[in-house]
């Protein structure tokens, strides 16, 4: 089945729609377990579901969660992690029980039993029902970069200069952004029940472009979404402007 495409105004619209899959989820299964991004896409999103939290719409109570990623030598602390990210957009705001969520540890002393570890709590969770996701100016998802395979599992991945430029703009000098992260593969992603991918701003547009119409490959890793059965790109009108029709 082609990947479904929502196109909608603006970021702000993207936020709306992107919470209500998430909402329409909890709503299917209270126990869901709900993948998780970080970046600035998803920001958006997350103050819309605590909103939606906070008019109780919406209660995360039995909601488990898996984040997609996590920097390797940074403690859940560090103002930079995901695990801080995470609980300052959502964890902290909303009922979800501290111990339902899952993000790599990335202090993990053994980082290939971090890896063999996640993927194996992923399996006890019962795999994931919906999967966020963003996407790297050069087509990665989670931290799956060009070059990634289709099958590849939870691990240790060194990031590209690309990504490292694109990220640094949260930490106060580009060479204080780590140059490791811990990353589920494009396989795991790959067997979640559905993903819904987000994309705002004219600099994503290429890469949504190459995703949806380019040939698919390990050139641009968010082109494998192009198999699954369940996949919703919901994108604004930038992110949509390189695409043809
Ligand atoms: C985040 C992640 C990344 C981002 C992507 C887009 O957990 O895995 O793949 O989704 O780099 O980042 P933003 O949204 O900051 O443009």
């Amino acid at each position: 089945m082609p990947v479904h495409l929502q196109i909608v105004e603006d970021e702000v619209d993207v936020a709306r729609a992107a919470s209500q899959h998430v909402c329409a989820q909890v709503r299917e299964r209270s126990d869901a377990v709900l993948g998780l991004a970080t970046g600035s896409t998803p920001e958006a999103t997350y103050a819309e579901l605590v909103q939606l939290y906070r008019e109780r719409a919406l209660s995360f109570a039995r909601v488990r969660s898996v984040n997609l990623d996590e920097y390797c030598g940074l403690d859940g602390a560090h103002e930079q992690s995901y695990r801080h990210y995470m609980q300052t957009h959502l964890f902290d705001r909303v009922d979800i029980r501290p111990w339902n969520t899952l993000i790599p540890d990335g202090l993990a002393a053994d980082r290939e039993a971090e890896c063999r570890a996640y993927e194996e709590r992923i399996c006890a969770l019962g795999g994931v029902d919906l999967w966020l996701l963003g996407i790297g100016s050069n087509g990665h998802i989670a931290f799956n970069e060009p070059g990634s395979s289709r099958d590849s599992r939870t691990r240790c991945v060194q990031l590209t200069a690309e990504t490292i430029a694109d990220n640094s703009r949260l930490f106060a000098a580009s060479t204080e952004v780590p140059r490791r992260a811990f990353t589920v593969g494009v396989g795991t992603i790959l067997e979640a029940r559905r993903v819904l991918l987000l994309a705002t701003g004219a600099h994503k547009a290429r890469a949504v472009a190459a995703a949806l119409q380019g040939d698919p490959g390990t050139h641009c890793p968010a082109s494998f979404l192009r198999e699954h059965a369940h996949c919703t790109f919901v994108i604004d009108r930038p992110a949509a402007s390189m695409l043809e029709s």
